[in-house]
């Protein structure tokens, strides 16, 4: 099934074309987007690594989608990853670097959210980034995310817990979708 948000689309990994995995596997193997991913950069082929997600994109705890734009470009990929019945941990990659800081990261999380709360009912869905990808904590507070833990590894590197409750999205689609108040009449 589909997800929408904005400008945004998101169709099941299953639903990518050839080039579309092109994208995915130059993605995986751009070292800045593995190192704000807390990866290595993947050196598997593409063949291979199309096959290892497609086989992760099937587990009954994932929903993995490819995020497209406005005029149908791939542009990266968004996860909801060990999904229970109440929560589950969201992932995102907007690979395309044309693509960074213009909203689309936080229309595809919105759209994943809608998917979360929504369809699947889940209270609570929580996230990991890193303390070194401010850009990445911007957009996950812009869409109600807030901080609850930050770890330092024996590495150096801080861990950043982010997590979002039903009830707070719920809170803020509803201010969001409330009517404008009526203007003020002027000189009464
Ligand atoms: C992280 C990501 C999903 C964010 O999506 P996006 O579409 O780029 O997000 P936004 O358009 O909301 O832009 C991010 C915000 O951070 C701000 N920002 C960017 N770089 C920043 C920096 N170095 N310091 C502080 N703020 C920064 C931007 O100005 C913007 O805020 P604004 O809209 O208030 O101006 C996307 O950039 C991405 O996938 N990056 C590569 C992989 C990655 O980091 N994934 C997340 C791993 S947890």
């Amino acid at each position: 099934m589909e997800l929408a948000h904005g400008r945004v689309r998101l169709k099941p990994l299953a639903s990518l074309g050839r080039d579309d995995w092109r994208r995915v596997h130059a993605h995986f193997r751009d070292p800045e987007i593995a190192h704000l991913n807390g990866t290595p950069p993947n050196r598997l082929p593409l063949w291979l690594l199309r096959r290892m997600l497609q086989a992760d994109a099937r587990r009954r705890d994932r929903a993995t989608y490819g995020v497209y734009d406005e005029v149908d470009a791939f542009i990266g990929t968004a996860e909801l990853y060990d999904v229970t019945p109440v929560d589950a941990t969201l992932g995102i990659i907007i690979g395309e670097r044309t693509h960074w800081n213009r909203g689309y990261g936080p229309e595809a999380i919105e759209a994943l959210l809608r998917h979360a709360f929504e369809a699947l009912g889940l209270e609570q869905v929580g996230l990991h980034t890193y303390a070194d990808n401010p850009r990445a904590q911007r957009a996950f507070r812009k869409v109600g995310f807030r901080e609850v833990q930050r770890v330092t590894h024996r590495g150096g590197r801080t861990d950043v817990r982010m997590i979002l409750v039903r009830a707070v999205w719920l809170a803020r689609r509803a201010s969001r979708d409330a009517p404008l108040p009526a203007p003020v009449a002027a000189g009464r």
